[in-house]
């Protein structure tokens, strides 16, 4: 799938933009802060109707003005046209539409047009908590399987009526009732995560001795307590102790992936080069497993590419996304040249904008 015109109002730095994009490699260079990184994530807006900086929709209106609009052209690979249109008002909220009909849900919406984004603040992943690597997982899982995305909307909706339960002092039967929901939704979202992890860590490996030219085996474990036992176990076994702090404190919300190189943790032991190979691996291999699910190319968003990546891996990185299994591709980057010269060196076609002051110029 690739979008083939995006028109962007009041999305943050970006005032009124339009323009037309290629099937392949777009480019978008410009100096710290012109807006590339929000044209990537305008794009990310309209697949996964959020910003990927973590911004509220409000603060993604630009300074100053009321409500923010992005429109996306799609083709699928099977040449069917798509439109989303996303907008969003201070007073009104957020509307998604799907070629003029409006969604019901959001989350509806979510898998249509699967994007995978490469960005500095994936480094998040590696030191930052568990929950960043869960809400990853999460983001990836939801795009590639709607009933996963329902099964977490439930289970954290009970989650929270079981914890403010657990603080005034329940009825067991209540708790009963809430636990065979946990269970149920838990489970659904335990098979899912597990086998997702065991995908991933091959194809991860596969990209990652592929960057980065060293045979360090990379390994992703996927942790649960229910790998052991089934939650409903968990629960009746902790309800005392869930009782005294007042919250659930086992759930498939702990869960957590282990990302390991040469065996030992990738967060303390990995080189600052071997995490960013890893992070990029990681992210390409997601990339191959949607599009394999999906029957449909994502599209790949590299969002400040030579932060990850010196120019002579960043010429490895060309040649890989380049073939045929890769399909559109958005780049970013600083420095003006750079990056043209590596592309014209492949010799391949390419479209290159401007991007100065929250305009963008082709
Ligand atoms: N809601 C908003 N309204 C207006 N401007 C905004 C808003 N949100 C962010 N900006 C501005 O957008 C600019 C940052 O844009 P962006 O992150 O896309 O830059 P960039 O081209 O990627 O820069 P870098 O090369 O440093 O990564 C900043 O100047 C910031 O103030
Ligand atoms: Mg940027």
């Amino acid at each position: 799938m690739y979008l083939h015109k995006l028109s962007l109002i009041n999305f943050k730095n970006l005032r009124e933009e339009e323009f037309e994009l290629s099937p392949g490699i777009n480019c978008f260079v410009g100096d710290n802060g012109a807006g590339k990184t929000n044209v990537i994530d305008a794009v990310h807006f309209l697949s996964m109707c959020k910003s990927s900086l973590g911004m509220t929709d409000g603060q993604c209106v630009r300074h100053g003005s009321d409500s923010f609009l992005i429109e996306g052209r799609y083709r699928t690979d099977g040449d069917r046209s798509e439109q989303i249109v996303c907008s969003f008002a201070r007073k009104g909220g957020k509307t998604l539409k799907r070629n003029g009909k409006e969604y019901e849900r959001l989350a509806d919406h979510i898998g249509l047009a699967p994007a995978v984004i490469v960005s500095p603040s994936d480094g998040a992943l590696i030191s930052d908590a568990a929950d960043e690597r869960r809400r990853y997982l999460n983001g990836f899982i939801s795009q590639i399987d709607r009933s996963y995305l329902q099964s977490l909307v439930r289970y954290n909706a009970v989650l929270a009526e079981r914890n403010r339960l657990l603080k005034a002092m329940p009825e067991e039967e209540m708790l009963e009732v809430y636990d065979l929901q946990l269970s149920e939704h838990g489970r659904a979202i335990h098979r899912k995560r597990a086998q997702i992890a065991a995908l991933l860590e091959p194809e991860t490996a596969r990209y990652y001795g592929i960057l980065a030219d060293e045979s360090e085996p990379v390994s992703i474990e996927y942790r649960s307590e229910l790998n052991d036992t089934p939650l409903e176990e968990l629960l009746l076994r902790n309800r005392e102790r869930d009782r005294i702090n007042g919250f659930t404190t086992s759930g498939i919300h702990r869960d957590d992936l282990m990302l390991q190189i040469g065996g030992y943790p990738l967060r303390k032991f990995g080189s600052q080069g071997q995490q960013k190979s890893f992070l990029l691996a990681l992210k390409l291999a997601q990339y191959t497993l949607l599009a394999r699910e999906k029957g449909e190319r994502p599209i790949l968003l590299l969002d400040d590419l030579f932060d990850k990546l010196d120019a002579g891996r960043v010429e490895r990185l060309i040649r890989l996304v380049g073939s045929e299994d890769f399909g559109q591709i958005f780049i970013t980057d600083c420095n003006p040249t750079r990056l043209r010269t590596i592309l014209d060196r492949r010799g391949d076609p390419y479209t290159l904008f401007t991007v100065a002051d929250g305009t963008v110029q082709p």
